[in-house]
């Protein structure tokens, strides 16, 4: 990955480092988790600058595994995400680019932060206490991410901090009155904190001083084998979904809230995400309605990925979860020369059901003065040599 200039932030605690030396000792000796030097840290570097001149920082944060994620300004978006194998060689599992200018050009929202509305909203209109608003038509004839200028495409001020076992950074954003035609001055943050247990905490957090539809969530493509390392249909996946929302042709729920039950659908019990693929037209890009209901934290869905033995948990406070199986990949040239098609990555985008604003038997989008919205997910990071069980 290119840089111009390296700049530390004052990040490493001389107590980490100490610990960690011994006990590195102790896990490569137990289980060969990791085999590379490993120290808690945060970096931050340029990497780029926008047409208008504004300086695009890359945040490096490494736990005391040496699991390591980098996210940029540029969207508060995941760039990479190395996690080990069961013989402890670190990959890159999330789908991305190596530069920039890519990112700028980009059309598939990799590692994104997605807003001010994640997923569509039917022709791009919703009315909200007797007045319709018009969005930016960016998807056919509907609205889609947040419009042409969604959150994905915008800088975040990035602050980075250090806790006890965890490193991270805080981006805020300020969405302005009439952005994509929402309104309301909307005041966002999103928290990513790195922790020495291998999750990724994404917690998110924001306040307006008009009532506005909100739905804000994580676009990382995973390929839990490694980035460009061919499809994801050999994945085994759990999701807690008993439901989903069926969509028309042009992607947009119909409104039914159906059962998954005796479907390509189910995923409640461990299956293989290539098994039923071919019954689902295009492969799946559909949100499943949680069975936590998005009351609290819960387990929304595991992947495994039986070859390098990775799994990954996905835990939120959300009532829904986007599963798409990258059906729109086309032959993207990704990082070190890979090139992403159809399948070769997936998203589990937790978030509210798509065009809930026109929607009024989904669960409230809508934020208001004087409210709180908070949405809270984890990607964990674990192994195992043996199938996942429910
Ligand atoms: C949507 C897809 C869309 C993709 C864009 C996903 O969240 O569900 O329909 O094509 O984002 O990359």
């Amino acid at each position: 990955m290119k840089t111009e200039l390296v700049y530390f932030i004052s990040v490493f605690l001389a107590m980490a480092v100490a610990m960690n030396s011994c006990q590195k000792q102790s896990r490569s000796d137990k289980n060969k988790t990791s085999t590379r030097e490993v120290k808690i840290d945060i970096r931050r570097e340029l990497f780029g600058k926008t047409s208008g001149e504004e300086t695009v920082d890359l945040y490096t944060l490494t736990n005391d595994n040496g699991l390591k994620v980098q996210i940029m300004s540029y969207g508060a978006t995941v760039v990479s995400l190395e996690v080990p194998d069961r013989n402890g060689k670190f990959a890159d599992v999330a789908l991305g680019y190596d530069t920039f200018k890519e990112y700028v050009k980009g059309k598939a929202y990799f590692g994104a932060t997605v807003g001010r509305y994640a997923n569509r909203i039917a022709k791009g209109r919703f009315t909200l206490n007797g007045v319709e608003y018009k969005l930016a038509i960016n998807d056919g004839e509907n609205h889609l991410h947040g419009g042409n200028k969604g959150f994905d495409k915008v800088i975040w001020e990035g602050e980075p901090f250090k806790q006890e076992g965890a490193v991270g950074v805080k981006f805020t954003y300020l969405s302005k009155d009439g952005e994509e035609g929402y309104p309301g001055n909307l005041s966002c943050t999103v928290v990513y904190t790195l922790t020495d247990s291998n999750e990724l905490k994404i917690s998110y957090e924001a306040v307006t001083d008009k009532p506005t539809p909100i739905n804000l969530t994580n676009h990382t493509y995973f390929n839990l084998a490694g980035q460009g390392n061919g499809d994801i249909l050999s994945h085994e996946l759990i999701i807690n979904a008993d439901k989903f929302t069926p969509v028309d042709e042009g992607l947009i729920p119909t409104g039914e809230i159906r059962s998954v039950k005796n479907t390509p659908m189910d995923f409640t019990h461990p299956m293989t995400i290539g098994s039923r693929i071919d019954q689902v037209k295009g492969g799946y890009d559909h949100n499943y309605v949680l069975n936590s209901g998005g009351n609290s934290l819960a387990l929304a869905a595991r992947v495994y990925e039986p070859t390098s033995g990775r799994i990954m948990e996905v835990y939120t406070t959300e009532p829904g979860v986007q599963f798409y199986t990258g059906n729109f990949l086309n032959g993207v040239s990704g990082k070190q020369g890979k090139i992403y098609y159809k399948h070769h990555g997936f998203t589990l985008e937790t978030q509210h059901f798509p065009d809930s604003p026109n929607r009024p038997n989904f669960p409230s989008t809508i934020l208001n003065p004087g409210e709180k919205y908070i949405q809270l997910t984890i990607y964990k990071f674990s192994l195992s040599q043996n199938r996942i069980q429910k």
